[in-house]
């Protein structure tokens, strides 16, 4: 079982050193390989995937991922930037489905900015698809105008597109996680408005005949966001595009009043997998000692689950969080009066040493 390790920039090797030390824990077999992405490998090398880094998640049956992105690099021209690395292993790699979870734990039920009772026993899935949609069609670019309301006028242009295939692998993968959880998908979309979006809906439509065991129903994007809000429960499997869903699974981790506990699993045909938490580098923070690591520890169980085929490992890791909460331990970002305050390191001593008592 090789595991390419990337900690990247930001809070990220802090934060994916817990993780490794806690997969070191488990006294399984692994192969861990680390390598530079983001920022720090453009400082390293000029490039934010430099083709060893993306030789070497491709050669691995898993990446473990921390966080790429820091503002200092806002100037430079967009493909050297620390977000094309994680962009170009998707694309790379074909990563097209993005598993996002959004659990409310019983222990932070109140660092949610919702009342308890919309959010107690929270437990949605957010299946993005994240290889095509907007953030890839082509092309796009710079132009001058000439037809609109200001001819002549410099203008800029991304492409939203997705072809039948892509819509319905992700179509298939969401209905079947739906099979294995309460048989419900919601599926997201702008069908109203835009071409791109009556064709997603219509596809997924298309292939749900094929799961008559799940129930499926279709909601404008603005509507979820609102939904999200508003009712959270009613949601169960959510299936939605590139765009929509790297603005619903922010919205839908923040009911959790926890960014820094969700991990996220990105999977492609083949088994591989990329994974890693939901937030972001957060570089105020960085080097403080601060960043709660459980979302990259529970990542680390979800590559146990999909990609390395180790079920009982995975849900050891995900017992020994819960014991950690259970026990009071918190990190800055989820502290509570009357819970214990404690570092990104003692964090993830804390789960080794439960480990052992689960
Ligand atoms: C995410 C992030 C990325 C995205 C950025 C860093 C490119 O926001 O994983 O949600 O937009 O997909
Ligand atoms: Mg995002």
């Amino acid at each position: 079982m090789k595991i390419a390790v990337l900690p990247g920039d930001g809070i990220g090797p802090e934060i994916v050193a817990e993780a490794v030390k806690v997969l070191n824990a488990l006294g399984l077999n692994f192969e861990m390989e680390t390598a530079p992405v983001g920022g720090a490998a453009y400082e390293a090398s000029g490039h934010p995937l430099p083709p060893a880094t993306l030789k070497l998640a491709m050669e691995s049956d898993a990446v473990l991922f921390g966080a790429v992105g820091d503002w200092k690099y806002d100037t430079l021209d967009r493909p050297l930037r620390p977000e094309q690395a994680i962009l170009g292993l998707r694309k790379n790699m074909g990563l097209f489905a993005n598993f996002r979870p959004a659990i409310c734990y019983k222990e932070l039920v109140d660092a949610s900015s919702l009342k308890p009772e919309l959010i107690s026993g929270l437990d949605i899935l957010i299946i993005r698809e994240l290889t095509g949609d907007i953030y890839f069609g082509q092309p796009r670019g710079r132009r001058t105008a000439d037809d609109g309301h200001f001819p002549g006028s410099e203008e800029a242009f991304d492409t939203m597109r997705y072809s039948k295939p892509e819509i319905e692998r992700i179509a298939h993968v969401a209905f079947q996680a739906a099979q294995k959880r309460s048989k419900r998908v919601t599926s997201v979309d702008k069908a109203n408005v835009l071409e791109t979006f009556q064709f997603w809906k219509d596809v997924v439509s298309e292939v749900s005949a094929q799961y008559p065991d799940v129930a499926l129903d279709h909601m404008y994007v603005d509507n979820a966001a609102m939904q999200l809000v508003k009712e959270p429960k009613r949601f169960d499997v959510v299936v939605t595009g590139n765009m929509f869903g790297d603005i619903l699974s922010d919205e839908a981790s923040m009911l959790t009043g926890s960014i820094g506990m969700l991990p996220s699993a990105s999977l492609n045909s083949k088994g591989q997998g990329l994974y890693e938490p939901s937030h972001g580098s957060a570089p105020d923070i960085a080097g403080k000692g601060i960043a709660n690591p459980l979302a990259t520890i529970l990542s680390a169980a979800m590559m146990l689950r999909f990609s390395l085929n180790q079920e009982a490992a995975a849900q050891k890791i995900e017992a020994a969080v819960q014991k950690v909460l259970a026990d009071g331990l918190r990190t800055a970002d989820i502290y509570s009066v009357g819970t214990t305050k404690v570092s990104t390191r003692e964090m993830g001593d804390a789960v080794v040493a439960a480990l052992a008592a689960v």
